[in-house]
């Protein structure tokens, strides 16, 4: 059984009425599909690369899986269960296994908090096997801080002091709080140099062996996803035109796309 099981996964966005209110001549003249009819498995314990040029719907996708997006059709199951059928208490529950990444480290942790009330946030709201003292939520804050490679003496600090790379690991640390299963990783090196897009690379390696974690792991560039993943699924507007292990991808691409994918990127230096 897959962690995660997509099946004829659609998501048509609609832009409204046509310029001027003309309506448009064909009812779907505005409808973008950004993931059409998509069918793919994650399995426990691997990454599975996502990789397609910008507008290909690979964070839209990755939305959809951990229904942050609602789709227009499909289904999703996790764990064997129905993401899409599971009430308000129950998606409340399976939050917690299913976690995001961001790109931007700039733009997703919130300029008014400190540190330390970034990652206790979903401690306290979902209070997963941590009793509701101070003591014990800032151990757990300790803990995750040295799980990303950081210490606590940035407890009481906000997010501007920190350079991308650094809030990328509060980012991720923050992430890892409800001890997930699931993480979709959405670009999270593209808005970092190089060198420092590649500490983060192999932080997210490190962890995902330390706490058996399974990856989504979205990005433009194949080396990146080369690197990191088990499999690649390649998309291309809206669908998968080619998913497999990782090597029989990168060495001998099936589809033009893929083909293309690989010239245009040089190799990575990790
Ligand atoms: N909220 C929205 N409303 C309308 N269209 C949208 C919306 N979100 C995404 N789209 C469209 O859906 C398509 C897929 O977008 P998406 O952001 O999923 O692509 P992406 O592969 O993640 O691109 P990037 O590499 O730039 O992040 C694009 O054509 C985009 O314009
Ligand atoms: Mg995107």
């Amino acid at each position: 059984m897959a962690l995660v099981e997509v099946r004829n996964l659609t998501k048509v966005y609609s832009q409204g009425e046509g310029l001027f209110g003309v309506r448009p001549k064909a009812q779907n003249q505005n409808e973008v599909r950004a993931v059409d009819d998509v069918s793919l498995d994650v399995h426990a314990g691997e990454t599975l690369g996502l990789v397609g040029e910008s507008g290909s719907g690979k964070s839209t996708l990755g939305r959809l899986i951990l229904r942050l997006i609602e789709p227009t059709s499909g289904t999703i199951r996790f764990e064997d269960r129905d993401l899409l059928a599971a009430s308000r208490g129950e998606m409340r529950r399976l939050r917690r296994d299913m976690q995001i990444i961001f790109q931007d480290p700039f733009a997703s942790l919130d300029p008014r908090y400190r540190v330390e009330d970034i990652i206790a946030e979903p401690l306290i709201v979902h209070r997963k096997g941590i009793p509701a003292n101070s003591n014990a939520i800032r151990g757990r804050v300790v803990e995750l801080l040295r799980a990303v490679g950081l210490d606590d003496s940035i407890l009481r600090r906000f997010p501007h002091e920190f350079s991308g790379g650094q809030r990328q690991r509060i980012g991720i640390a923050r992430a890892l709080a409800l001890r997930p299963k699931f993480i979709v990783a959405d670009e999270p090196v593209s808005a970092l140099d190089v060198s420092v897009g590649a500490q983060i690379v192999n932080l997210l390696a490190q962890l995902q062996r330390e706490f058996g974690l399974t990856y989504l792991f979205i990005s433009h560039s194949m080396p990146v996803v080369r690197y990191l993943s088990t499999r690649i699924a390649v998309m291309y507007r809206g669908k998968i035109v080619e998913i497999g292990d990782s090597e029989q991808i990168s060495e001998l691409p099936q589809h033009p796309y893929t083909q293309s994918l690989l010239k245009a990127t040089p190799e990575l230096a990790v």
